[in-house]
């Protein structure tokens, strides 16, 4: 698998702070031929390459969304990246993007995606 996704970051609604899982979201184009979920991705930014554990999707579980972005949490990197324009690699799929009821559910599902990419490390 080898798609390059190019784009300027852009705000999320924050709840990923919350989360404690944040991450640098750009919009992708809906014709973009690739599954939505999360994969494990490399990701140029701030000069420099990164491992990342990526969600590409309409986030289903949150309320008032449907535009399909990109989000992707930097292994190690701490900042803002806002207004910068970032290329994610993505490299391995890891599971299809579903509904959760709860914030706890989305919580710890994405606790253990971002496991499942650091074991493959
Ligand atoms: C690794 C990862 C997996 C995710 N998986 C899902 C998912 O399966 N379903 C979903 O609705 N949202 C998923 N999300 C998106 C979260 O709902 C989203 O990151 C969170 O709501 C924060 O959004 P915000 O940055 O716009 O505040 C995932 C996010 C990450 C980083």
């Amino acid at each position: 698998m080898e798609k390059i996704i190019r784009g300027e970051v852009v705000g999320g609604n924050k709840i990923g702070r919350r989360l404690g899982f944040p991450t640098a979201n750009i919009r992708v184009d809906e014709s973009l031929e690739a599954a939505n979920g999360v994969y494990r991705a490399r990701v140029e930014a701030a000069g420099r390459t990164w491992d990342a554990v990526v969600n590409l999707g309409r986030k289903p579980s949150v309320a008032g969304s449907g535009a399909r972005v990109l989000e992707a949490n930097l292994i190690g990197f701490e900042g803002d990246l806002y207004g910068q324009t970032i290329a994610v690699e993505l490299l391995e799929f890891i599971r299809p993007e579903r509904r959760f009821d709860s914030f706890e559910a989305l919580r710890s599902q994405i606790a253990l995606d971002r496991e499942t990419v650091m074991k493959k490390l």
